[in-house]
């Protein structure tokens, strides 16, 4: 017995211990059956990044589908896959400015797809589809225009800008915030606007006047009107559905839209082409299409853009764009890759090297 007892002993601890690798196996082997079976999906997402979380949240609880999420500006995320494009890294590209969507439809950084929920779409998605050679779709509208600060420009006695031809006027010097077209695919919306309107030559010889009351060209195209919220910088050019987001958490912020006109964007929505993760992508994609996915801009974002499917509600103080100027946006043209190129590269030149 006195012999038996420690020698039961171990036997007891070696079984359960055995017992409980036996388990992890089996929870091992079976995450990885699950892991299989319903997929991962690796999104790039140029809308705001709360808005970005939600949908890869929420794509991921109603697919059981795996969602790793980089959120980068439209120009940056053209960039990555212009760099990935042997080996692309992405699967499905959420959000952003509509141009370099074309422009990577035309270099062939992504592949046509055609969603049995197109029907539920708004026209302007669909031209974006066709023109695009269905490899880009249109997920939301919003328009460009003037986020301003009212209690700073109040207390520097500043009347607020509501034309293109105020914001050079040396009364705004250092007063302005505007994103840089390399990264920022609003700042590039901006600069594609000017020139439809004014022209190109006058378009840049207005960017370098405008340059003196330029405080900042940022990175990310909205980080102009969150400076604007925080009292940084009492001007930004910058979509105006942004503005009323950050009036909406509680900022002295309101917007104007240019007397003479303004330029849009159709936020789109592209399936990169050699993706590792084709039929999840196609899938995001047309989940991203529907009703219930385009509520949540909105509901879990706080963000204002008119949504491409017809049966989203337009949120509550969401900027009209039936009531807003706008112009006949080219973006065949203006969404062209050489025209992109050629426009940033001018920019570059005449605007972003000039000294501060
Ligand atoms: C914000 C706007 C979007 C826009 C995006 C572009 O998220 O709300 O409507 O598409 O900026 O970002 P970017 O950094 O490329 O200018």
């Amino acid at each position: 017995m006195g012999r038996a007892t420690p020698f039961m002993a171990m036997l007891a601890v070696f079984m359960a211990m055995l017992a409980v690798f036996m388990a992890m196996l089996a929870i091992i082997g079976l995450s990885a059956a699950t892991a299989t079976a319903q997929g991962t999906l690796n999104l790039y997402c140029s809308v705001q990044i709360e808005w970005c979380q939600a949908m890869a949240t929420n794509f991921q609880r109603d697919t059981g589908i795996r969602v790793n999420m980089t959120q980068r500006g439209s120009g940056e995320t053209l960039a990555a896959m212009r760099a990935e494009a042997q080996n692309p890294r992405g699967d499905v590209w959420f959000g952003g400015t509509g141009d370099p969507h074309l422009a990577a439809g035309e270099e062939n950084l992504t592949q046509a797809h055609e969603s049995p929920n197109r029907a539920q779409l708004h026209p302007w998605a669909l031209t974006q589809w066709r023109q695009s050679k269905q490899r880009a779709v249109g997920v939301y509208a919003g328009a460009v225009g003037f986020g301003i600060n009212t209690e700073l420009l109040a207390r520097k006695g500043l009347k607020a800008p509501g034309c293109w031809s105020d914001l050079v006027d040396p009364r705004f010097k250092g007063e302005i915030q505007v994103a840089n077209p390399n990264s920022s695919g609003t700042a590039y919306v901006i600069i594609a606007t000017l020139v439809q309107i004014m022209g190109e030559d006058p378009a840049f010889a207005y960017l370098r006047q405008l340059h003196p009351n330029v405080n900042a060209y940022t990175r990310s195209g909205t980080a102009p009107i969150k400076a604007v919220a925080r009292g940084e910088t009492g001007i930004s050019l910058s979509f105006v559905h942004d503005a009323v987001t950050e009036r909406n958490a509680g900022f002295p912020v309101a917007y104007a839209t240019p007397c003479e006109g303004t330029g849009y964007e159709i936020g789109s929505m592209s399936i990169l082409r050699g993706a590792r993760n084709l039929a999840e992508a196609r899938r995001f994609y047309d989940w991203a299409l529907t009703e219930a996915a385009q509520r949540l801009g909105f509901e879990a974002g706080g963000q204002l853009q008119t949504p491409s499917n017809k049966a989203a509600p337009i949120p509550p103080n969401a900027p009209d764009l039936s009531k807003i100027r706008l112009i006949e946006y080219d973006f065949a043209r203006y969404g062209a890759a050489a025209e992109r190129k050629r426009l940033i590269e001018r920019w570059d030149r005449d605007v972003g090297a000039l000294p501060r």
